[in-house]
């Protein structure tokens, strides 16, 4: 074969046989989606149904989807959570306005408002439900990630009934959460109370790269859901991807208790982690969220060590390493993990983060800054200056500034902390 090097890099990593305790959910296992798919790449035929007109098979599809989660409707995405994020957005707010939105949000959501017209008004993630009850200014709908990359979850029945309270819609981006429908107890932010959550099965469930539904709990968005989705999607969707959601959804529906061993087995490595003097942050029950600062590692550090000894985490940051885990991963999987803990060299904590600035003013919109010409200054001469990106220190993974926010001394100061040399500005 002629030279393919990205074919090549799938080929080696796969010979190196880690455990697999990343995206996407299925783990390459053999046993958890058949093997024909190539085989089955078709396109819109007259026996296959279109995603954007369904009327058929999908159609059919969708609505066992929406049943076993037990929402007014579910529409599949072959263009990721991204996708639902987008529509979910448009649904919302489709003459605009404020979305009142915890600061962790995902990049995604950021550009979606940007193209949409959209103003988001930030809110830290613990402060949130504050703002809801206790803000004068008007907000169309409220947006949070829960949960978060690190599985920690916010208060989402509280959430929906203030958001009740000043008739707004609460939309949910759930993407590391749909398995959280399958878990004791549930904690599907559908379930709790979310008008819409974006679910990315992709990264828990055993369904191919892409796949993703948005889930409608509330039948006012129904009608306008369709066209929402179509609005930034590929006229192309990928069927393979879409016959793996639906496959998934006939795998739980026939094994809704194929998360009780992943829940025992995060419940045993959290109690190995805590006698090694590491914490599990994650309150997502199928999910281990190290804090590794806790026996003087980063977590860049840690995911190293893991790495040598044959285990891939999803993500490493300064202070933690996250493991996402599903029923594909193997009894040996789990094995290769607990060992790696306990070779972790422990010493002291690492220090506290420092406090993280308060939010800067916004001078202005999104859209604007977004969409407005831009350059990448030293850090330094950015301060006074409009913030024409995100700059996200990880952890905490929230915003010090925002596109469209000044870029103040004390944002400034605390981004060199982290390494940051140079910032995108108005
Ligand atoms: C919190 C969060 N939201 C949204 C997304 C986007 O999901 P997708 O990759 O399925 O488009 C991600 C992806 O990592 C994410 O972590």
């Amino acid at each position: 074969m002629t030279e393919a090097p990205l074919y090549t890099a799938l080929l080696q990593h796969q010979e190196k046989h880690m455990a697999p305790f990343h995206t996407p959910g299925h783990k390459c296992a053999p046993n958890a989606l058949p093997t024909n798919l190539l085989r089955l790449d078709y396109t819109e035929l007259p026996d296959t149904d279109s995603l954007f007109e369904a009327s058929g098979a999908i159609l059919q599809a969708e609505k066992l989807a929406a049943s076993l989660f037990g929402a007014k409707r579910t529409l599949f995405s072959a263009g990721g959570c991204s996708l639902c994020i987008q529509a979910m957005l448009r649904l919302a707010c489709p003459s605009g306005g404020t979305v009142l939105c915890a600061r962790n949000a995902h990049r995604t959501a950021v550009n979606a408002m940007a193209l949409l017209g959209l103003q988001p008004l930030w809110a830290m993630p613990n402060n949130i439900l504050y703002v809801l009850n206790n803000s004068t200014k008007s907000i169309n709908a409220c947006y949070v990630t829960s949960p978060d990359y690190y599985g920690r979850l916010l208060n989402i029945p509280a959430l929906a009934q203030a958001c009740k309270h000043r008739h707004i819609p609460l939309l949910v981006d759930n993407a590391h959460g749909t398995q959280l429908a399958f878990t004791n107890p549930d904690l599907h932010p559908l379930h709790l109370g979310a008008d819409m959550t974006a679910d990315s099965a992709h990264k828990t469930l055993n369904v191919l790269t892409g796949g993703a539904w948005l889930q409608i709990g509330n039948p006012r968005y129904v009608p306008g859901a369709k066209s929402a989705m179509s609005l930034f999607a590929s006229t192309s969707p990928s069927y393979p991807i879409m016959a793996s959601l639906d496959l998934a959804r006939a795998f739980l529906q026939e094994h809704p208790e194929a998360f009780t061993p992943v829940q025992q087995q995060v419940q045993h490595l959290e109690q190995a982690a805590a006698a090694h003097g590491i914490t599990n942050v994650s309150d997502d029950p199928t999910r281990l969220s190290l804090r590794t600062s806790d026996i003087g590692l980063t977590g860049a550090q840690a995911a190293e060590i893991f790495r040598q000894n044959g285990v891939e985490p999803e993500m490493a940051d300064g202070g933690y390493v996250v493991f996402i885990c599903t029923p594909w991963n193997t009894a040996e999987n789990y094995r290769r993990l607990e060992k790696t803990i306990a070779l972790l060299p422990a010493g002291k904590p690492l220090p506290k983060l420092p406090e993280l600035p308060e939010l800067p003013p916004v001078r202005i919109p999104l859209r604007k800054a977004v969409f407005s010409p831009s350059r990448s200054v030293p850090l330094k001469q950015a301060v006074g200056r409009i913030a024409a990106e995100a700059a996200c220190p990880c952890p905490p993974g929230i915003p010090v500034v925002m596109p469209g926010e000044e870029v103040t001394a004390q944002a400034v100061e605390f981004l060199s902390g982290y390494g940051f040399f140079s910032l995108r500005v108005l």
